[in-house]
């Protein structure tokens, strides 16, 4: 969604902040602005649609600033449009402010800023946030106090940055409920919505806590709470490599990502997985281990490709520790008043670990006293943050919009998890031997289907044009079904459904005739026999088949049109296996179809909205 920078300091800000821009586009958004000094006073540039259009727009003016602040914009309030565009002014271009996050009682301050004579260009609720900041400072004619202020009576979430020709050498910056950080340079200050916009000049970040404001100025930088209280930071280090956010000779960032996993696997397991004690260690759990121990239920909660990856963890949970799990979409489980027993434990699972249905479940968890745990990428992140105790899944940045990598990730995470419960409870050693050696065969197994993308995109080639897909399995492979559908939808704009391959007869049936491509991930287990079955169910209906089948299956060829086979592994391990071809057959339609891939249509990365 949103993304901010801000930069103070020798360099020229235009430069920084485009590049930021540049950096944080991934996010997904429709329009992008920036404000710096010239000639003393405030000047503002903003323009609908891709940071490319702003760059249009002032490339030849030889801009050059000391301080700036600019925005990518994910509308909420307000249509994409220049005016809807952030930085917003207030009247008397005093005052620059860009703003992620949502204000809830927008209208009500609007109403009682248009009662005092101030009037509107825009739709939103940022324009009004900058103008009661604007009339605050009128009161108390100091900058700090007047944002401060201001902040504290403001209802919702918010991460912003402002510049203002009353205090020309500072940036002031706060958030609550969206993430900041401030990145420390030599003699140079770097603020942003993530680090992606921040690594290239420095690798020491500052996360700003929720309710936190910071002063940045040419000597440095000082926090404290929008309650006025001092605060102290922790500097951390940014661990990842910028070649992970370049795309490094790839089309696409997700074709890298997609390719990236035999290594974000191994950077999962690393330190993890003790093979000899049929076991895994995860160090981030140690401070909640007596909890585990006792843990009678296990609630995870999630959204989106997450909450797929939280189905399978259900099945590996329960088969291995024989705890009952239940999976909540998690803008569900907010809103329903959830049952939370003492002995609960909640997961939250969150690539960006910035998901604000995520947060407000565990912020409902937390009010009724349950232990929630994170498994999250975003090193950081709030979610990360706001948890008791939690597990990295250390997948690195995911910059596509669509989440692969950062799945299995989650699935090899989910895999230990599983593995370290199971042996607490009632998992032998030698069943555990064998899981933790599966485990560290993965990478190479994973290797193994990259190697086989070509035959994925000769598929790829000639379904492309059809409008619908099915995309079925069952056990272990329901969840997958239901990813494939989901990053095809994301993607290529094709319609697709993902279904438990039994429930097909169910209704969904109807919809089988020669122009239904059916994807089947039947894979050699307890029930390939019955997705036998269930694909003579389509073929009857003249419905063509694609299926996801194991290395070695002399049958499938027999039944399905298409096959994209996959090395075997245990049942509980071959989503991290299964969901890989799906990701590289829906890549490949997308770019047949000409889709901006990365960053496909109305999109965010990270959903920081309800
Ligand atoms: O950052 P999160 O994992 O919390 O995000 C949850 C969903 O928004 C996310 O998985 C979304 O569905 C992706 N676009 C999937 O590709």
């Amino acid at each position: 969604m949103c993304g901010i920078v801000g930069y103070i300091g020798n360099q020229n800000a235009v430069n920084v902040l485009m590049n930021g821009l540049n950096r944080l586009e991934y996010r997904g958004y429709d329009s992008a602005g920036i404000s710096i000094f010239e000639n003393d006073s405030i000047k503002t540039f903003k323009k609908v649609g891709k940071v490319e259009a702003l760059k249009g727009i002032i490339e030849d003016r030889n801009l050059s600033s000391k301080i700036g602040i600019a925005h990518t914009r994910w509308a909420t309030h307000g249509e994409p449009s220049d005016i809807n565009a952030h930085p917003h002014s207030d009247s008397f271009n005093n005052i620059s402010l860009v703003h992620n996050g949502i204000i809830e009682n927008y209208s009500t301050l609007k109403q009682k800023l248009i009662e005092l004579g101030y009037t509107f260009k825009s739709q939103t609720d940022s324009e009004v946030l900058t103008i009661f900041i604007s009339y605050i400072y009128s009161q108390v004619k100091d900058l700090e106090e007047a944002v401060r202020l201001a902040l504290s009576e403001v209802e919702g979430t918010f991460g912003i940055a402002i510049i203002s020709n009353y205090e020309p050498d500072k940036i002031i910056a706060a958030r609550r409920g969206s993430p900041m950080v401030l990145g420390i340079g030599d003699d140079e200050l770097i603020l942003a919505s993530d680090t992606s916009a921040i690594i290239q000049y420095t690798r020491q970040v500052i996360y700003l806590a929720d309710n936190e404001m910071v002063v940045l100025d040419a000597n440095g930088y000082s926090t404290k709470t929008i309650g006025n209280e001092t605060t102290t930071n922790v500097i951390h280090q940014i661990e990842y490599d910028l070649g992970r956010i370049e795309k490094s000779g790839y089309d696409h960032f997700m074709l890298k990502e997609i390719n990236e996993q035999p290594q974000t696997i191994t950077d999962a397991f690393r330190g993890r997985l003790l093979i000899d004690e049929g076991n895994s260690r995860l160090g981030g759990l140690s401070i909640i281990e007596e909890k585990l121990r006792n843990a009678k239920r296990i609630i995870i909660t999630a959204c989106g490709t997450s909450w797929h990856s939280a189905l399978v963890g259900e099945y590996m949970i329960e088969h291995l520790c024989h705890i009952p799990v239940e999976v909540e979409y998690a803008s569900e489980f907010r809103y329903r008043n959830p049952i939370i027993l003492p002995d609960d434990l909640i997961i939250a699972i969150s690539q960006s670990g910035e998901t604000a249905d995520t947060l407000a479940a565990i912020q409902e968890a937390k009010q009724k006293n349950a232990t929630v745990i994170g498994i999250v990428n975003v090193v950081g992140s709030t979610i990360s943050r706001e948890t008791e105790a939690g597990v990295y899944i250390h997948a690195g940045p995911e910059i596509g919009v669509a989440s692969t990598k950062a799945f299995t990730s989650q699935l090899a995470v989910l895999a230990l998890f599983s593995l370290y419960m199971g042996r607490m409870r009632r998992v032998p050693i030698i069943e555990g031997q064998r899981i933790a050696k599966e485990l560290s065969l993965l990478p190479e197994k994973i290797n193994q289907i990259l190697e086989n993308a070509d035959n994925i995109k000769d598929i790829a080639h000639k379904f492309y044009k059809s409008k619908n897909f099915l995309y079925l399995g069952r056990g272990y492979n329901f969840p997958v079904a239901l990813e494939g559908a989901l990053k095809l939808k994301e993607i290529s704009y094709i319609h697709a459904e993902g279904y438990p391959a039994a429930e097909m007869k169910h209704g969904p049936i109807a919809l089988i005739d020669k122009d239904m491509p059916v994807v089947f991930i039947a894979t050699k287990d307890e029930i390939y026999e019955k997705m036998l079955s269930n694909i003579e169910e389509v073929r009857a209906r003249k419905g063509t088949v694609i299926a996801i089948a194991t290395e070695g299956d002399s049958q499938i060829s027999k039944f399905a049109d298409h096959v994209i086979y996959i090395p075997e592994t245990l049942p509980m391990l071959i989503p991290i296996l299964s969901v890989v071809p799906l990701q590289l057959l829906a890549y490949y339609m997308a770019v047949e179809l000409g889709r901006d891939v990365d960053q496909p249509r109305n999109l965010a990365k990270s959903v920081t909205v309800e």
